[in-house]
């Protein structure tokens, strides 16, 4: 079984813990407060293409990448009808869009504590596709997370197959780690950004950089 291929990750996301739906809304009200109308977005790993949909209706166009087809189809399916939206099957690491392109690139619901090594290339990768002044939105889970993750997967049923620390093995495909301020901070300098790193809630941060201008 899969963890992205069944209903498994939908029901996680609104079958889940006060601790847990508390970050996703102010996930959401972030979003919606710091992108400006009319802008062109990147989600990267969109998942079932829960914030392109609420992205959709305010911002020019808004594309979601995802590099498992399942949930590429499922987002397709039901965002078929918004034609400001495109959603493409494309790994985080090498995205096939022109240098510059994208006012917004975000990255939501700790989808960067699954890239495991791919971590630094995919937020290169972010940058470049990021316009000079644009923004990068990403949003992790924090070190103060790690009880509240564990209530949240064991009250849908996840198959946690390992635990290494703070990093959680799941159906024995996907790892999901959480960061302190430090981890993200040089993750970021690897990548050639400075971020400012502002806690959500107290289990997740938003990490928010600029993309420098040459
Ligand atoms: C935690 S889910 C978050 C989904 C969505 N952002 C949301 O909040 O509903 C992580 C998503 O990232 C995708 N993903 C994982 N690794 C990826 C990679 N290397 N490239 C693109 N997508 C990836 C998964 O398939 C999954 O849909």
């Amino acid at each position: 079984m899969s963890i992205w291929s069944s209903p498994t990750f939908q029901n996680w996301i609104e079958e889940s813990t006060p601790e847990l739906k508390k970050w996703f809304e102010e996930e959401i009200k972030f979003l919606k407060e710091n992108i400006k109308p009319g802008s062109r977005i990147l989600d990267v790993g969109c998942g079932f293409g829960r914030h392109v949909e609420i992205l959709a209706p305010f911002c020019d166009e808004v594309v979601g990448i995802d590099n498992n087809d399942n949930m590429v189809k499922r987002s397709e399916e039901k965002l078929a009808g918004l034609i400001n939206v495109k959603i493409i099957l494309e790994d985080a690491k090498k995205m096939d869009f022109e240098d510059n392109y994208f006012d917004y690139v975000i990255c939501m619901t700790n989808t960067f504590g699954n890239l495991a090594d791919k971590k630094i290339e995919a937020l290169k990768e972010m940058k470049r596709v990021c316009k000079e002044g644009g923004k990068i939105f990403l949003s992790v889970f924090s070190d103060k997370a790690f009880a509240a993750r564990l209530k949240s997967y064991k009250k849908v049923n996840f198959i946690i197959t390992k635990i290494d620390g703070s990093t959680f093995h799941l159906y024995n495909e996907v790892v999901s780690e959480q960061f302190t301020k430090q981890e993200l901070k040089d993750i970021f300098e690897s990548a050639g950004l400075e971020a400012e790193i502002i806690e959500l809630t107290p289990i997740g941060y938003i990490c928010v950089t600029t993309k420098p201008q040459t």
